[in-house]
């Protein structure tokens, strides 16, 4: 007999319906997969025959074929193995063909009959919302519900899911109270006011919050550049629902979210070590990942010590930054669009990375260069809350100054470490290949130390 059952599987930040058709035969026993499975697909079969066995139901000794349909696209990861299995009980007619109709599943599988969890809960239950109810493994299920018009159904084993379908158990849809989410926002750790003094970088951080741009510290070490950067995300507007989703996508698929924590509502602040690779920043792999850049939406990008980021991976942040969008194009992802594309390529967008009327700054290369210099307590003034700071200490004494606490006009201009002369905001911005899009000068600070562009 043939059954289908209805899954999802992920394209980028997308989630796209699969049918899962099989179809149990005559002829030598075979357990086959089609329909451009990847392995971890592949590798089902044995998750699936295992986890039946191991729960009480027959796995039929014949020709076993699945299908996933449309054939044409590339499907990964192990969130069909559920439908595969309640396919093959509906072939069987274990399960009548209605129980599952207009229903969604999706799941993988243990051995014992457990359903684990999956990435992109979020994304699926848009592409289920007002249609079709969602039966998911339920650590995932309130990642579901967070979307509004789903019906997301938790459940913890396969003979859980078959006595649900069969109308034998009740199972209530997950719910998620939206509001009480945004309100138990964590408070942010670091804290805007822990800095002292550096007022005119303070003010160009609260300009760059205020209104969505880039922006590029310069200036001596210990002088407290990452520890402002780190503080960013403190003074940011307060999410927006719908930015909330669009983060929460990107987290969801790169399987991010953490346990009890559907929804992101805080802004993300991302740094990446310098160590990372383009793929690692802008997204990659067979079927695209999302990237840090990407994981930064709606929030920071910080790349801390910028000038030892491999200058290819900074170059591949150009396009993201002037049209807000990843696109990568891979030569197997052959969804619709594909074909009229033509030659087999197709773009996929792994969503919007700033929007052209964005509050929220992403924090790579400039459209304003700050210097940093050092802040100071007074000497003789032992009680000085930072006085200790070690490296803050360091500064001091290398550059031999003294005075009160405030802004050092000379700071900015020149690291004591730095070899090859003083660091300003061209010679940043030529050692790491960053080009300033014309009508975006960079700012001649008050010190004259950062020229224009
Ligand atoms: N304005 C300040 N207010 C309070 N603490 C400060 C300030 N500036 C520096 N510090 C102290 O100095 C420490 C070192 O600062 P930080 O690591 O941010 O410097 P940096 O400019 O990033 O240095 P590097 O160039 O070496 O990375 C901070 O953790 C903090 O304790
Ligand atoms: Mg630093």
């Amino acid at each position: 007999m043939l059954a289908k059952v209805l899954s999802a599987a992920l394209v980028g930040l997308d989630a796209h319906l699969v049918e899962v058709e099989v179809d149990i035969g005559g002829g030598l026993p075979q357990f086959s997969v089609v329909g451009l499975p990847d392995a971890t697909v592949r590798e089902s079969r044995d998750r699936v025959r295992a986890a039946l066995k191991n729960t009480g139901f027959s796995f039929p000794v014949k020709k076993i074929t699945v299908n996933l349909a449309p054939a044409d696209l590339k499907k990964e990861g192990s969130g069909l193995d559920l439908a595969i299995a309640v396919g093959i009980l509906v072939a069987q007619e274990v399960l009548p063909a209605e129980a599952v109709a207009g229903r969604v599943l999706v799941g993988e599988l243990s051995l014992d009959g457990g359903v684990k969890p999956i990435a992109g809960a979020l994304s699926i239950g848009m592409a289920c919302r007002h249609k079709r109810a969602l039966i998911l493994p339920a650590e995932n299920a309130e990642e579901a519900a967070v979307v509004e018009g789903v019906s997301a159904y938790p459940v913890h084993t396969l003979p859980e899911t078959v006595e649900f379908l069969n109308g034998a158990r009740a199972i209530s849809p997950a719910t998620v109270d939206r509001r009480a989410l945004f309100a138990t926002q964590t408070a942010e750790e670091d804290d805007f006011a822990d800095v002292r003094g550096q007022e005119h970088a303070k003010r160009a951080l609260e300009v760059a919050a205020a209104g969505g741009h880039n922006i590029l510290m310069i200036g001596p070490p210990g002088s407290g550049k990452t520890m402002l950067a780190r503080r960013l995300p403190g003074i940011l507007p307060p999410m927006e629902p719908e930015e909330a989703i669009e983060a929460t996508r990107v987290h969801s698929v790169a399987g991010l979210l953490t346990d009890g924590r559907p929804l992101i509502t805080a802004r993300p602040f991302r740094a990446p070590h310098h160590s990372i690779s383009d793929a690692g920043l802008i997204g990659g792999g067979t079927v695209p990942r999302p990237g840090e850049v990407s994981l930064a939406h709606h929030g920071v990008l910080f790349l801390d010590e910028i000038m030892e980021f491999k200058r290819h991976v900074l170059d591949g942040l150009r396009q993201p930054l002037e049209d807000g969008t990843v696109m990568l194009t891979r030569v197997s992802a052959a969804v619709s669009r594909a074909r009229d594309a033509g030659g087999g390529h197709e773009s996929l967008p792994l969503r919007v990375l700033r929007r052209p009327d964005s509050r929220v700054p992403l924090h790579a290369p400039p459209d304003s260069a700050v210097p940093v210099p050092f802040v100071r307590s007074a000497a003789g003034s032992p009680g000085h809350p930072y006085r200790g700071a070690s490296r803050t200490g360091q500064g001091i004494g290398r550059g031999g100054r003294t005075g009160d606490v405030g802004l050092d006009p000379s700071a900015g201009e020149s690291s004591p470490s730095a070899p090859g002369g003083p660091l300003s905001a061209p010679r940043v911005l030529q050692q790491c290949s960053v080009e300033v899009p014309a009508g975006q000068e960079v700012l001649r600070d008050r010190w004259g130390g950062a020229g224009s562009h």
